[in-house]
């Protein structure tokens, strides 16, 4: 007798969660990067006041996060967190308060284990009942740490089903209230290709460990994000993690970019549609970190309304396409938008560079047409671009471009015609190869 194993075809449903929040990546700020756990209701709220003065709340930024820390180290009796009354005298939710009559929202932060990675209650076992304290509290979003996992036995779940059990409690908590679902996002620190799987569980997700604030951490991030850019669409975001603009000689770490490494930090994660998520101390921000955070023309593109998709990269820089190189990401990306193709041209050399490309090599751009160039740093048209255009980027600089289509080539821009930028089998009709 022979039994015969027929094998399933199993199809793997990476379709977003859509819950009916985090459509657009989440704007914001964290307390992190800035002040680790050394921050109190005074000190966030002077960064409350900051954004709203700089035009960040009015340029998008929201909310604000807690991040570790803002609890007490234990419990209540009946296992509630309790809030630190030396950090929030006033208590949580009159500090929420604050914060909403500023126009932004507080955010919390907690782990899918036993404690946060700061030593505080994590919310394993706890997930249901500390989403109700948040709520009592005001917040509406959870970052949701990965310290302190129980066994394997307590658990019976790999990283995916650990982070299932707080998403089980947001749809439970919605359904039960009748109230929007909290906005879940992941920080399993790209662990388990939280890429394929996190959309079905939350709204974004680390795809990378702690950010640092400086050159190589960021270049190993966006090589990361070259070859995770497609997870990226409505309502399930990559997370590069939280901003390091403005950490120039202060921060926690302390940090070492300069203005073009801040400009190009930005506008990478604007244009990959990860989460913007402030992390400097605004109260003594420089007029650049202020012109880097508020440009609305990133800012528009990452949260552009109908084209969720992230840039990708269409040309490799040093060394042969789809090859990791964390020091030396991708340099050519484009992608498309509501407001124009949009390209990014980035130097990863520590020495000016020349870089030039044919339109044409973007899946989005028509040949035969010729394009104005819209620059989203100096917010100017800067002119028509006939088939290629090169650009002269000083050390880890970038260019942010918007190209739209301005019609036909005529021919009046150049003697060239007939042109092919695909060199090959490009014909005559009757045949005959052209080669140009
Ligand atoms: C890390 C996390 C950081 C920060 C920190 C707090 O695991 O990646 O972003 O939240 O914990 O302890």
């Amino acid at each position: 007798m022979y039994s015969i194993l027929f094998a399933a075809a199993f199809t793997v449903s990476v379709a977003a969660l859509n819950n009916g929040v985090g459509k657009l990546p989440f704007l914001g700020y964290d307390t992190w990067n800035a002040f680790a756990c050394d921050y109190d209701a005074d000190k966030v709220l002077a960064q409350a006041q900051a954004m709203k003065k700089h035009g960040l709340v009015d340029a998008g930024y929201k909310h604000i996060i807690l991040d570790d820390c803002f609890t007490l180290r234990n419990r209540s009796k009946d296992g509630k967190l309790v809030e630190d009354p030396d950090k929030f005298p006033d208590g949580i939710k009159a500090f929420n308060k604050q914060l909403n009559k500023l126009g932004i929202n507080g955010a919390a932060y907690s782990d899918a284990g036993y404690q946060t990675c700061a030593g505080y209650p994590g919310a394993y076992g706890h997930e249901a009942q500390d989403l109700a304290t948040w709520a009592e509290w005001g917040f509406d979003y959870v970052k949701y740490d990965n310290c302190y996992i129980p066994f394997d036995n307590v658990t019976q779940q790999n990283v995916k089903g650990r982070y299932q059990r707080m998403a089980d409690a947001i749809a439970d908590r919605a359904a039960k209230t009748h109230s929007t679902p909290f906005w879940l996002g992941l920080c399993e620190w790209g662990w388990q290709q939280p890429w394929i799987w996190g959309k079905t569980v939350g709204q974004s997700w680390r795809i990378n460990g702690d950010i640092k604030p400086w050159w190589d951490a960021l270049a190993a991030i966006i090589d990361l994000t070259s070859f995770q850019y497609w997870a990226s669409d409505f309502y399930g975001h990559n997370d590069l993690d939280m901003l390091e603009v403005g950490n120039t000689g202060q921060g926690n770490p302390i940090g070492n970019l300069t203005y073009e490494e801040a400009k190009s930090h930005f506008t990478a994660w604007a244009l990959l549609k990860s989460p913007l998520i402030i992390g400097t101390d605004l109260t003594n921000a420089t007029d650049q970190t202020i012109e880097i955070l508020g440009n609305r023309d990133l800012i528009k593109i990452n949260q552009d309304p109908h084209v969720g998709q992230s840039i990708s990269p269409f040309r490799w820089g040093i060394g042969p396409d789809y090859v990791s190189n964390s020091t030396h990401p991708a340099q050519y990306w484009s992608g498309p938008s509501s407001y124009g193709t949009v390209f990014m041209i980035l130097n990863t050399e520590d020495q000016p560079a020349t870089m030039f490309f044919n339109l044409t090599e973007s899946w989005d751009i028509r040949a035969g047409r010729v394009y104005s160039v819209y620059d989203m740093w100096s917010h100017q048209h800067t002119g028509t671009a006939l088939r290629n255009l090169t650009l002269e980027l000083p050390a880890h600089g970038v260019a942010a471009l918007l190209l739209n289509d301005a019609g036909p080539e005529t021919g009046e821009e150049t003697e060239e015609l007939p042109y092919c930028a695909g060199y090959w089998q490009c014909s005559y009709p009757n045949g005959t190869y052209y080669s140009n």
